[in-house]
C-alpha cells in the first residue's frame, strides 16, 4: 500500500468515502439522489473534506447527483485559510467521453476545478468547459497511477478524498491504490437489483481489510478500514518488533488523562542505536506528546536522523490544539522518514485524525504492526468506551 509507493513514485494519500444502504447500494434508481446519511454524518464528511487537499468524483456522479462538493462549514474554511491553504479543496473529476455539463453546480462553486481525461475526451471537455477548468489528457486511456502521480507532483496534493461513485471506488480498490476507506452504513434497504453498488465485480487485492475504527454517527455506522495488500509493504524486522514493544511499555508510564492518549515513543538510528525516548505528559508537562518529547532530546544536526525510525505506540498526531505543530509534522521536520506504529488514531479527540496521511504525503513510510495494538491500547482503555 502507500508505504511502498512512497518510496517509488509519490502519490497523495487516497481516502475513499461512501455511504451505502444495508444491501450495499450507493443510490436507488429513482431520479432524485437517495439520501443515505443524516445531518451528523454529513457534518463528519464536511470535516473530512476540510482535511483534504482535493476531492474527486467520477463524471457519472456529476451527471447523476449534480453535487457541489464544498466544505460547507465557514469555520472549517476559515481554519484552512489560517493554515495558508486554499479555502476550498481542489475539485477533480474523471471522464473518458468528455461529456460534462458546463451548467453543473460543480463548475460554479468552490475552488479550482480539474478534469482528468483521455486524449479523445480532452477536446470535447475543453470545448464544453472553456476556462472553467483545467483539462488534463492522460493518453489513450486513463491510468490511475499517472493521475495520482500528476496530482501529487503538479498540483501538490498530499491528501485526496474520493467520493465516488462505484466505478471509481472499484478501480482504486482493485488496483491497490486506496490507503483508507470510510464507509457510512445507513439503516435502510434499497432492494433494487439495478441500483448502483459500491464495489463491482472483479479482482481485488487478497486478504481482509483492517478495521481501524467503527462508531455510530447518528443512525449510521461509520467504519474506517485500511486496505492491506499482503506482500507489498515493507516487512517489519525483529528490531521493529523490539522497539515497538518498548514504545508500548513507555506508554504505561504516562500520567493518566481523561482528555489525551497515553503514548510512548522511541527514536532509533538505522544501526540500532537508541537516539531518544519519551512518553505523553512526561516531566510534569500536561500537554507534551511522546514523539515530541523524544524528538526534543535529539540533536537537529544529528546525521543519523534521516535514516532513523520513530517507533510510536499510537499513530503520530496530524492536528492538535495544544501546540503549533503536530507530531507528524515534527517527525518530517526532524528529517525522519520512517515510522512504525501499533495503532491508527481513532476519532476520539480529533475528527479525521490522519498522521499517516501527513507522513506519507511528506515522503515518509509508515508501517503498522497490529499485533501490538492491544498493548498500545491498554493504558487508554478508559478513553475507548
Ligand atoms: N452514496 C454515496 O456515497 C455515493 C457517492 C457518489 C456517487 N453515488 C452514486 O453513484 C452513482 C454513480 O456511480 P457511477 O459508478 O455511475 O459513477 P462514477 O464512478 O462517479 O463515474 C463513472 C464515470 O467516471 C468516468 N471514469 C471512471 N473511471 C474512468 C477511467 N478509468 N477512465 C476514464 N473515465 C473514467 C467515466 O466517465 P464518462 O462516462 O464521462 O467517460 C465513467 O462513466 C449515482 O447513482 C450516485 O448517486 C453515491
Ligand atoms: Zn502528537
Amino acid at each position: 500500500m502507500s508505504t511502498e509507493r512512497a518510496l517509488t513514485e509519490p502519490h497523495p494519500y487516497v481516502l475513499l468515502s461512501a455511504a451505502v444502504s444495508l444491501d450495499g447500494c450507493l443510490d436507488d434508481t429513482g431520479p432524485e439522489r437517495l439520501l443515505l446519511s443524516g445531518p451528523a454524518d454529513f457534518d463528519r464528511v464536511d470535516a473530512v473534506r476540510a482535511s483534504a487537499d482535493a476531492l474527486l468524483v467520477g463524471a457519472g456522479t456529476l451527471r447523476a447527483d449534480n453535487p457541489r462538493l464544498l466544505v460547507n462549514s465557514a469555520e472549517r474554511r476559515a481554519e484552512r485559510r489560517a493554515q495558508g491553504r486554499p479555502e476550498y479543496p481542489l475539485k477533480v473529476t474523471v471522464t473518458a467521453t468528455g461529456d460534462l455539463d458546463p451548467g453543473a453546480a460543480f463548475w460554479h462553486t468552490g475552488g479550482e476545478k480539474l478534469v482528468y481525461t483521455t486524449d479523445r475526451g480532452a477536446a470535447k471537455a475543453a470545448r464544453l468547459l472553456g476556462a472553467t477548468a483545467d483539462v488534463v489528457p492522460l493518453g489513450p486511456a486513463l491510468d490511475w497511477r499517472a493521475l495520482l502521480g500528476h496530482l501529487r507532483a503538479v498540483r501538490g496534493v498530499g491528501r485526496l478524498m474520493v467520493e465516488g461513485g462505484g466505478t471509481v471506488h472499484t478501480q482504486l480498490l482493485q488496483q491497490g491504490l486506496a490507503d483508507e476507506l470510510h464507509l457510512a452504513v445507513a439503516p435502510l434497504i434499497v432492494g433494487d437489483p439495478a441500483a448502483p453498488r459500491l464495489f463491482g465485480p472483479g479482482r481485488y487485492p487478497e486478504g481482509r481489510l483492517r478495521l481501524i475504527e467503527s462508531r455510530p454517527v447518528g443512525d449510521v455506522v461509520l467504519m474506517r478500514y485500511a486496505p492491506t495488500a499482503p506482500g507489498t509493504g515493507p516487512l517489519p524486522t525483529a528490531a521493529d518488533r523490539h522497539w515497538l514493544r518498548t514504545a508500548c511499555e513507555l506508554a504505561e508510564l504516562c500520567p493518566p488523562s481523561e482528555t489525551a492518549f497515553s503514548v510512548g515513543a522511541v527514536v532509533v538510528a538505522a544501526d540500532g542505536t537508541e537516539l531518544a525516548r519519551g512518553h505523553s505528559r512526561e516531566g510534569g508537562d500536561p500537554v507534551v506528546h511522546a514523539e515530541e518529547a523524544a524528538l526534543a532530546r535529539t540533536d537537529p544536526a544529528d546525521p543519523r536522523l534521516p535514516g532513523a525510525t520513530v517507533y510510536s505506540s499510537l499513530e503520530p498526531c496530524a492536528r492538535r490544539a495544544s501546540r503549533p505543530a503536530p507530531c507528524a509534522e515534527l517527525i518530517l521536520r526532524a528529517g525522519v522518514r520512517r515510522v512504525v506504529t501499533a495503532w491508527r488514531e481513532p476519532d476520539t479527540f480529533v475528527v479525521a485524525a490522519d498522521g499517516t496521511g501527513v507522513l506519507v504525503g511528506g515522503g515518509a513510510e509508515v508501517v503498522v504492526l497490529p499485533e501490538y495494538e492491544a498493548s498500545a491500547k491498554a493504558p487508554n482503555r478508559h478513553l475507548l468506551g
